[in-house]
């Protein structure tokens, strides 16, 4: 089975990645966040960032688009290509509605005979392998016949299924009768993603899904960056590693991003998660969610890291 970590935007950024490498490992690929496609413009600085390969020396970094422009896919992929990436990611399971009303993310997914007609430009023209993360649909589970006709029309380098439709958002659990469906249907790889949660979840996925080549782990690995060697090896995360790890994230946007209130932003958003692996993680979080000073910010955290321990590791301990 193959590890990969999920992409999450304004989270699972280079600079996120490269500590979590440092730190922990054992993912097989990292995504990048999606990098949305333009008509003329260049990449922008930011976007830029993600994919230097300077930024993500070490790890199998595969760049994810968001686009409902096959043309434009086909032009940024050019680039990644000419910086030596030899495969990218089409997104077709963001579910906000700023991007699906524009036909990009799940969007795609409405009109089947045009996701057809997109990838079809996109395989004759990419000069670079494509990788597909998907939802099974817009609205209903029914929807899943048709797009997996589609998807079976070409040589896809992983399909990667979040097996809910956009509607769900995040809510409803993942249905696995679609995976199994593109199991018995397609030749390519096939990804499981959504709500592994913990090495229970994992086992139960892989049992039911044989021939599944890989797990995609997004919320539960930010919960827990040690979830993928615990599933690996049975070594748990300790406190002293977690703290290393969040203090070089912290130390790296603080370098790099203008102001602590930025770098603290960020590290409000991983909080989010990280803080349910903590017992009683409650009225810190809300005060680290408070804080508008880095020296308030470390106090709450050190308070954090010293009053409460880090919870075992079962099945129930987050709820997102
Ligand atoms: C804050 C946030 C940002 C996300 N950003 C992206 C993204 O940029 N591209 C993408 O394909 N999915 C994105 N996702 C979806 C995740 O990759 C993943 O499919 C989803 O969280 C379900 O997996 P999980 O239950 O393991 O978290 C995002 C999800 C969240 C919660």
């Amino acid at each position: 089975m193959y590890y990969e970590m999920a992409p999450m935007e304004g989270i699972t950024t280079y600079i996120y990645r490269r500590a979590y490498f440092h730190y922990f490992g054992g993912i097989d690929r990292y995504y990048t966040p999606f990098i949305s496609t333009h008509k003329d413009k260049a990449l922008s600085h930011k976007e830029l960032q993600e994919i230097l390969p300077e930024h993500n020396e070490g790890m199998q970094v595969i760049p994810q688009i968001l686009t409902s422009s096959a043309q434009e896919f086909v032009k940024m992929a050019k680039e990644l290509a000419q910086m030596g990436y030899t495969e990218v990611n089409l997104n077709c399971g963001c579910p906000s509605a700023t991007v699906t009303t524009k036909h990009k993310g799940a969007g795609v997914l409405e009109n089947p005979k045009q996701l057809d007609q997109m990838l079809a430009e996109i395989f004759e023209k990419c000069p670079i392998q494509v990788s597909i993360k998907t939802r099974i649909g817009m609205e209903q589970d029914w929807e899943w016949e048709d797009i997996l006709e589609v998807y079976s029309h070409y040589q896809i380098a992983e399909l990667i299924i979040h097996p809910r439709v956009r509607q769900d958002f995040y809510e409803n659990t993942p249905r696995l009768e679609p995976v199994k469906a593109a199991l018995d249907k397609l030749q390519c790889p096939v990804s499981y993603n959504g709500d592994l949660f913990c090495v229970g979840d994992v086992k139960r996925v892989s049992e039911q899904l044989p021939g599944l080549q890989a797990c995609m782990l997004g919320r539960g690995l930010i919960a827990d960056p040690g979830l993928v060697l615990t599933i690996r090896n049975g070594a748990n995360i300790n406190k002293d590693t977690l703290r290393a790890f969040h203090d070089e994230i912290l130390e790296e946007y603080s370098r790099v991003l203008s102001g602590e209130k930025n770098a603290m932003y960020r590290m409000k958003e991983l909080w989010f998660y990280m803080s349910q692996l903590f017992t009683e993680p409650d009225k810190y979080r809300k005060k680290i969610q408070k804080a508008e000073k880095l020296a308030v910010y470390e106090s709450v955290v050190n308070r954090l890291f010293a009053e409460q321990e880090l919870v075992d590791p079962d099945c129930n301990r987050f709820t997102f």
